[in-house]
């Protein structure tokens, strides 16, 4: 069973009461249900954090580098200046996929520069949640074209 690690950053705990007209009404916990059902139906073993501190995020992505077989993250307004995240990232042994819910090149031009994305296998934005399922599904490519990696 493929391990897929999922971590949210900075105010992604605000979903449904935040901006609903670029994030959207879900809620973080209505998204990765729809999230977790899909990984359900795809026979993926799913793990998802959130945070709000650069600390736990970078910490978060350190456990699944050894504990999962891909990654995906969000690391909403620190993909914007954070070289620590961008640093671990680098580090993290596994295929990683950067997600956004909002089109961040269609929106401020602070958001349009992304410092994490190039330590990342790929990026996707602007799909809503779907972004996320959408990774899932890179994701498992990416995973077993190197099924030897598989833990
Ligand atoms: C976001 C985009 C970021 O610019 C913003 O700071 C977020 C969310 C997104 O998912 O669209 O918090 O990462």
């Amino acid at each position: 069973m493929l391990k897929i690690g999922i971590i949210n950053g900075p105010n992604l705990n605000m979903l449904g009461k935040r901006d609903p007209n670029i994030y959207g009404n879900l809620t973080l916990e209505e998204m990765n249900h729809k999230i977790e059902s899909f990984a359900k139906e795809e026979n993926i073993e799913l793990t998802i954090k959130q945070s709000n501190s650069e600390g736990d995020i970078i910490d978060s992505i350190q456990h699944f580098s050894s504990q999962a077989d891909g990654l995906i993250i969000n690391p909403a307004a620190y993909t914007h200046y954070s070289y620590a995240i961008a640093d671990a990232l680098r580090d993290c042994k596994i295929p990683t996929i950067e997600v956004h819910l909002s089109d961040i090149y269609s929106r401020e031009d602070f958001r349009k520069k992304s410092v994490t994305a190039s330590a990342c296998t790929e990026q996707i934005a602007g799909f809503g949640y779907q972004s996320y399922i959408l990774a899932i599904y890179a994701l498992q490519d990416l995973i077993r074209s190197k099924p030897e990696k598989i833990k």
